[in-house]
């Protein structure tokens, strides 16, 4: 997808900067051509060398070179570009873009460029977080620029939250995916994702929950923001980082994450429900940990809401697809929750297949809708979530 294609990769002074040499790498070896235009601070953080040798040409970084007065043209740099790539970006260069500021090389040449732009993003929780980067950003969206959204985790300041920019791999992804536009198929469409599982409290300190790792959810928004739509992705506890263009919407107990899909459904295209929700929660909450005496103990459980079952009472022309983990009676069982929540279509998967279910990287599944059911062999998720929004894609064509 790359191959042959010209990238100005920009790089800002944060110390992200460190990630740029890997991403530098990963384009060139994916074919690109890569010029380097670095802000005067970024070569605090990375060194011009390194950049300069990984891209295997001249870094840029002044108006004009100082010893022999030569200019270094962003005009012709933009004309040249495919792509303006600006990954570390840092709230300094977002609103200095936002507003059209041009005091060095890397905003002029932004200025200049008619080629696409993306920027990753990279900086502390709460400067991510301040209505000034978010008004800024909301700009640059709007005037064309893409936005490859930051993961969340442990940041340079030691503190843990949304700002740690994209994975190099993940941005040479979304980079690829702005080259083709057969990908871009989903673009204009809103969609819900549920993943993971959900925790039921029963005190302080305890709760109820399963197996649920949330990768095939996690897959399913990937897979859906490749194609350019737009994805909520309402998630449980999970290890995962949120998959570049996807708005993570963090919930713990089935109840909240019901509340926040029924918040949500009224501006979806559609939803997968993928999330493992618990069926039963405490029907009372300890407000103290609940002490052990010398005999058994039971808890008392109440059922929870269908979240599946409440959007397909609500769902008029949208797509609603529900995922079944079955241990017996398979078919039987998918196809009788396919009818009970409104389902256009349903992923069955067997705990019974070796590469199937919980936690690995890997699924089987078959697809059931009310006329067919097509078997998937073995494939990774995020291969059987593509397959997913194969079939999403074609049921959405069919309903226009
Ligand atoms: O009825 P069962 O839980 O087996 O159905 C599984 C499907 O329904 C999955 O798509 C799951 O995400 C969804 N579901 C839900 N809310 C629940 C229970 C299941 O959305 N409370």
């Amino acid at each position: 997808m790359l191959k042959g294609k010209h990238i100005i990769l920009g790089i800002t002074g944060s110390i992200a900067a460190y990630k740029s040499a890997v991403l530098c790498r990963l384009l060139v070896s994916a074919g690109a051509e890569v010029k380097v235009v670095m802000t005067p601070l970024a070569k605090q953080f990375i060194t011009p060398l390194t950049m300069a040798t990984l891209s295997k040409n001249p870094i840029l970084v002044d108006f004009f070179n100082p010893e022999n007065g030569e200019w270094n043209s962003h005009v012709s740099l933009g004309e040249w570009a495919d792509c303006y790539l600006i990954a570390p970006a840092t709230a300094n260069t977002i609103a200095k873009m936002a507003s059209g500021v041009a005091d060095n090389l890397l905003l002029t040449t932004y200025l200049s460029a008619r080629c696409k732009v993306a920027i990753a993003p990279a900086m502390d929780l709460d400067m991510y977080a301040h209505v000034a980067t978010q008004r800024n950003l909301a700009q640059l969206k709007a005037d064309g620029v893409y936005v490859i959204e930051p993961g969340a985790g442990e940041l340079a300041s030691g503190l843990v939250g949304k700002g740690r920019m994209a994975e190099p791999q993940d941005i040479v992804s979304e980079v690829e995916a702005l080259f083709d536009e057969k990908k871009k198929s989903l673009q204009g469409k809103s969609f819900l994702v549920t993943a993971g599982a959900t925790i039921e409290p029963i005190d302080p300190v305890r709760f109820i929950s399963n197996h649920s790792s949330g990768k095939m959810g996690y897959a399913l928004a990937e897979s859906l923001a490749a194609r350019g739509a737009k994805v909520w992705l309402v998630s449980g506890r999970t290890a995962l980082d949120v998959p570049a263009g996807v708005e993570r919407v963090d919930v713990l107990s089935a109840e909240q994450m019901c509340e926040a899909c029924c918040e949500l459904w009224p501006k979806c295209d559609g939803a997968v429900m993928c999330a493992a929700v618990a069926d039963y929660t405490p029907a009372v909450v300890a407000e103290q940990k609940i002490k052990k005496g010398d005999g058994d103990m039971s808890i008392a459980l109440k059922r929870t809401r269908d979240i599946a079952a409440t959007l397909g009472k609500e769902k008029g022309s949208r797509l609603l697809v529900g995922f079944a983990m079955e241990t017996e009676n398979e078919m039987t069982n998918a196809v009788s929750k396919l009818q009970r929540k409104n389902m256009d279509f349903i992923v069955l998967n067997s705990l019974r297949q070796a590469g199937a279910g919980f936690r690995g990287d890997t699924n089987v599944v078959s697809l059931i809708d009310a006329e067919s059911r097509v078997d998937l062999p073995l494939m990774s998720k995020r291969e059987v979530a593509d397959k997913i929004v194969d079939k999403m894609e074609s049921i959405l064509e069919e309903k226009n």
